[in-house]
């Protein structure tokens, strides 16, 4: 297979809908947005770009952003202040991404190790971080891309308070810990997707350019994570979804400190963008902008049987895996006993 190109064929010309501040005209530029950035041929490049990513790992370049150009004025149906309040919530949210990758490293390690790389790195014998994984390398140009688009808007610096990224915790059942984790960074990359889409439909000219950089990055991580999870669990339904979910809810009410879930994750970032700021209009179009991405998602998740995927990824190991997983799982609960 040829390696794919590097930086997917997305044109760069920012004002593709017309300006106006209704409702109406704001979900034509969601709709707008979704076809120009999220065509199902640019969401397969992306995922069969990560095998490449595997053995030559190379950073999506940036275009050179217009960062004097940049104008308060710019902004189309949305006051300045609410939309420094989202910026500053996604610098909150975005600035722990050592945490989140090393996290993610230490899911993946025992059995996925090539994604484990990609996301977070290589350690050392000690356990000490010597090269930084591709995810790490593109997400982390993202917060300091926010500061200096809020001090363009604001004129003057954030007060960045970073969310603390939850800690790697496994449950003695590393099948089910990964699901669950992967569920959690497939969620927060296509939360990130929507929101920023959803602000380069509230702007146009140097502010829409800015956040297209950060847009089509959340594209490619979205996907391939996606896609990545679709090889690697070829037996979830959505009952499993439910169950995974419920489960995470469980334990949440148990230990409300150390337990994530998705929904204490959407409430968290709900608070931390400001939501209770927001008019029912931009709450109705931020609704609209995620429904219309997961309709695009769902499109293209039917293009994903299992013979392009064990293609792309190789035959899966399922069944050997299993066995390992459920071993692990009987001896954690075997030792859980004897505690
Ligand atoms: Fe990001
Ligand atoms: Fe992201």
């Amino acid at each position: 297979m040829m390696p794919a190109a590097i930086s997917p064929p997305v044109p760069c010309e920012t004002d593709i809908a017309p300006l106006a501040p209704s409702w109406r005209a704001t979900g034509d530029r969601i709709r707008a947005l979704v076809d120009h950035y999220l065509p199902l041929d640019h969401l397969r490049d992306r995922l069969e770009d990560l095998p490449h990513q595997f053995t030559q790992p190379r950073l999506r370049p940036w275009q050179p952003l217009p960062w004097a150009a940049v104008h308060r004025d710019q902004l189309v149906g949305i006051d300045c202040d609410t939309f420094c309040r989202i910026l500053a919530g996604a610098i909150d949210t975005e600035a722990p991404i050592r945490g989140y990758t090393q996290s993610s490293r230490q899911y993946l390690a025992h059995h996925y190790p090539a994604m484990a790389q990609f996301v977070g790195g290589h350690v050392d014998s000690t356990g000490n971080l010597v090269t930084l994984g591709l995810w790490e390398r593109e997400e982390k140009r993202h917060t300091p891309a926010l500061i200096k688009l809020y001090r363009c808007l604001a004129g003057r610096a954030p007060r960045v308070r970073p969310h603390a990224a939850r800690p790697y915790r496994p449950s003695g059942d590393p099948r089910a810990d990964l699901y669950r984790h992967g569920l959690h960074r497939v969620a927060t990359e296509y939360g990130a997707t929507c929101l920023y889409l959803w602000m380069m439909a509230h702007c146009h000219g140097p502010l829409q350019t800015v956040l297209r950089e950060l847009l089509v990055d959340e594209i490619n991580h979205m996907t391939k994570f996606w896609g990545f999870g679709r090889w690697a669990y070829p037996d979830a339904t959505l009952a499993t979804l439910g169950q995974s979910l419920t489960q995470a809810l469980i334990h949440k009410i148990r230990q409300p400190r150390t337990q994530g879930s998705l929904l204490h994750t959407l409430r968290r970032m709900m608070a931390e963008l400001g939501w209770p700021h927001w008019s029912w209009q931009q709450r109705a179009t931020l609704i609209y902008s995620l429904d219309q991405v997961m309709r695009r998602l769902w499109q293209w998740d039917r293009t994903l049987p299992p013979a392009y995927l064990t293609h792309l990824f190789g035959p899966h190991l399922y069944r050997t895996l299993r066995r390992r997983w459920q071993a692990i799982a009987w001896v954690g609960r075997v030792e859980a006993r004897g505690h």
